[in-house]
């Protein structure tokens, strides 16, 4: 089974941390997300990744020189212009010879979705796709899977006001589909995925829903890209180590629920609750950091304190004794 992986968006929300890095490329804990995909998609028997690229290509292929990530061949296809995400699949397959069932991830997302299952049950339905779906309390941030109890999809809605959305189950963005659905998708044109291609075939009864429990995140915002660093050292998900071999920690340093990446460094009588230090990044003495991103090789300085939210952007230096609560800092990045 061959797998596209969209990563080709722009990462707005997470800005000013995807300025230069598209967000599959911000590490979560120890490894880009990148990784930590395609590590999933391994353990399902995956064996070979397409990437479909768009924004700043580049960080991929210079990241994986040799063609491969995590030990999984990879095939670059390179998006002429951004052609949203049905362009974007089509392009891809087309690009790297899918012609088989193959699979599709949006890939900022990270789960723990039993994707063998899902294929098992998809090939037994004979449906064209069948998506993945997960439950969330406010729907309307996503794409509405309303299904039956047959589990056929019987509509799609993307991202709908909070009070119109017909079900809490979410497009989960992991798809099975049949190459019959790239002829669906008209060519050399920006064509969305989920406002065009999915309605169509939920109204002609092609799709299947495979509603998931398992563990799902989208990371696409700065909260949430804060939860995926947490939920691997706080045993959410795992309890991999929150500080980095290379990072050095000054005695006494009070660290809760929070994350130290690669070579960053925090001072003493630090406070880091619910924080994610990123690479390189130097937290002066007495500073605080709480629920908030300091960037790859951003300085604190001595007794600041940064917090609700707050991102500080790569290699911005926040003056000593500021007191930051929420926002981008700069606040123009
Ligand atoms: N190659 C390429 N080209 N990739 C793209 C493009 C494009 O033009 N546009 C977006 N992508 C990639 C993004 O990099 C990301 O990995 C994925 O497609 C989804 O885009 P997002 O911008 O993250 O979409 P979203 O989070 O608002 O909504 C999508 O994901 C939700 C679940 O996480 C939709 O699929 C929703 O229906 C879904 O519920
Ligand atoms: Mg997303």
């Amino acid at each position: 089974m061959e797998a596209v992986v969209l990563v080709g968006g722009f990462g707005t929300r997470l800005r000013p941390l995807t300025a230069d890095t598209p967000k599959q490329m911000l590490p979560v804990v120890d490894r880009p997300m990148i990784e930590h995909v395609v590590a999933h998609l391994a353990a399902h028997g995956v064996t070979r990744v397409v990437l479909s690229l768009g924004f700043r290509p580049e960080a991929f292929t210079a990241a994986y020189p040799d063609g491969t990530c995590a030990g999984m061949p990879l095939h670059y296809a390179v998006e002429p212009e951004p052609l949203d995400t049905a362009g974007a699949v089509r392009f891809a397959a087309l690009d790297a010879g899918i012609d088989g069932t193959f699979l599709v991830l949006n890939g900022d997302v990270l789960t723990d979705l039993d994707v063998t299952a899902m294929v098992a049950r998809h090939r037994e339905a004979g449906a064209w796709g069948t998506i993945a779906l997960t439950e969330v309390a406010d729907p309307s941030r996503y794409g509405v899977v309303p299904f039956d109890e047959d589990r056929r999809v019987l509509g799609f809605v993307e991202k709908p006001p909070a009070d119109e959305a017909p079900s809490r189950w979410i497009n989960a963005g992991t798809y099975v589909l049949e190459p019959e659905v790239l002829d669906r998708i008209e060519a050399g044109r920006r064509v969305s995925i989920e406002r065009e291609v999915f309605p169509a075939l939920a109204a002609e009864g092609l799709l299947r829903a495979e509603p998931s429990e398992g563990y799902w995140l989208d990371t696409g915002t700065p909260e949430a890209y804060l939860r995926a660093n947490l939920d691997l050292v706080d045993g959410t998900r795992s309890d991999l180590p929150a500080v980095h071999p290379t990072a050095s920690v000054a005695d006494g340093v009070g660290i809760r629920r929070s994350v130290v990446m690669a070579g960053a460094s925090v001072g003493s009588g630090v406070d880091l609750c619910d924080a994610v230090v990123m690479d390189g990044a130097t937290i002066g003495r007495g500073s605080s950091v709480r629920g908030s991103l300091v960037g790859p090789g951003a300085a604190l300085g001595e007794g600041a304190s940064v917090a609700g939210g707050c991102v500080v952007g790569p290699g911005a230096s926040v003056p000593a004794g500021a007191d930051l609560e929420g926002g981008r800092f700069p606040e123009e990045a």
